[in-house]
């Protein structure tokens, strides 16, 4: 028997155990169905300022290069970043492939430059246009990684010679990496009421990610430089890549960018070029785009 599973919309050969290309499949489309979520919208407009001290640091270290410069935004979800990015400029794009995320950032931000569009084809937009790309949040883990791969692509494409990209992404080699739900479990404290509310939360939290994380688990996978995970967010309802410093830099360096930058999220230093690895959850990494093309 062949069951259908759940609404991933293709079917899986239990019986053979599923394939490497059903994660890849599944990551796709479980993380739109994510996007498309309650939880998605309420926690997107709630979010105002920057995620870590490591966006921080990486948009200080960009922001003068950038200022007055054409600028475009990657997943913009319902709007986080168009009033820390046009800070910088109005001369801003933005896109998302989530038309729903879209539409809160249009009603937020009228008369914006903001479009419907998958940052896998960005043909819509000129090639060597922008003086920075940018796709925050980690959003380019959320795609597989030969999707990844046709995104740095694009990103590298629309970006003009001696432009930067700024992206940020899940590190293996963090704590992140290791989430469970049992990260759910109520932190204890001595305060009987405080920790009342805490397990309240975790009651409310733990049916549906449990299920998510059962569902998702087996689609977990691990290749040389990067592995495929279930991730914490939205109660576990998000399948993605988690990669390595290592292998980020080697993939940046293979598509023509030259590394400019890698920054931990957690304490917003600057990690060495030398550095083989880091804890951080995960890294903000600036790229350029080299000036001339290299021979
Ligand atoms: C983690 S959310 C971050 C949203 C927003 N940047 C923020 O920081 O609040 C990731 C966003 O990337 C978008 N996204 C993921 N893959 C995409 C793709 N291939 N093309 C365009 N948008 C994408 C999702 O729709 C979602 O809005």
């Amino acid at each position: 028997m062949r069951p259908r599973f759940g609404d991933y919309g293709f079917e899986l050969d239990e019986s053979k155990g599923n394939t490497a290309m059903d994660s890849q499949l599944a990551l796709d489309q479980i993380n739109q169905r994510a996007w498309n979520s309650r939880d998605a919208s309420r926690e997107f407009l709630r979010s105002e300022s920057w995620i870590d001290p490591g966006e921080k640091a990486a948009f200080e270290q960009i922001a003068d290069e950038c200022r007055d410069q054409p600028l475009l935004d990657i997943g913009i979800g319902a709007g986080r970043t168009i009033p820390l990015m046009m800070q910088l400029s109005s001369n801003y794009t933005g896109i998302d492939y989530t038309a729903k995320l879209l539409d809160h950032a249009r009603t937020r931000y009228p008369n914006l430059n903001l479009h419907h569009m998958d940052a896998r084809d960005m043909m819509a937009l000129q090639t060597d246009a922008f003086a920075l790309t940018a796709f925050s949040c980690n959003g380019i883990d959320c795609v597989n990684y030969e999707d990844r791969v046709l995104i740095l692509r694009e990103m590298f494409r629309v970006t003009r010679p001696g432009g930067l990209v700024w992206f940020s992404s899940h590190n293996r080699d963090g704590a992140g990496f290791q989430d469970s739900v049992l990260k759910l479990l109520p932190r204890f404290t001595p305060n009987p009421l405080r920790y009342g509310w805490r397990t309240l939360r975790a009651i409310r939290k733990l049916p549906l990610a449990c299920y998510n994380y059962t569902r998702h688990a087996r689609f977990h996978r691990n290749y040389e430089g990067y592995s495929i995970k279930t991730a914490a967010a939205h109660f576990f309802g998000i399948l993605i890549i988690y990669t390595t410093l290592a292998e980020q830099r080697r993939q940046l360096e293979s598509l023509g960018f030259v590394v400019e930058a890698v920054y931990g999220c957690g304490d917003g230093k600057r990690i060495g070029e030398d550095a083989r690895t880091s804890d951080a959850t995960w890294l903000h990494f600036i790229a350029r785009k080299p000036a001339h093309p290299v021979a």
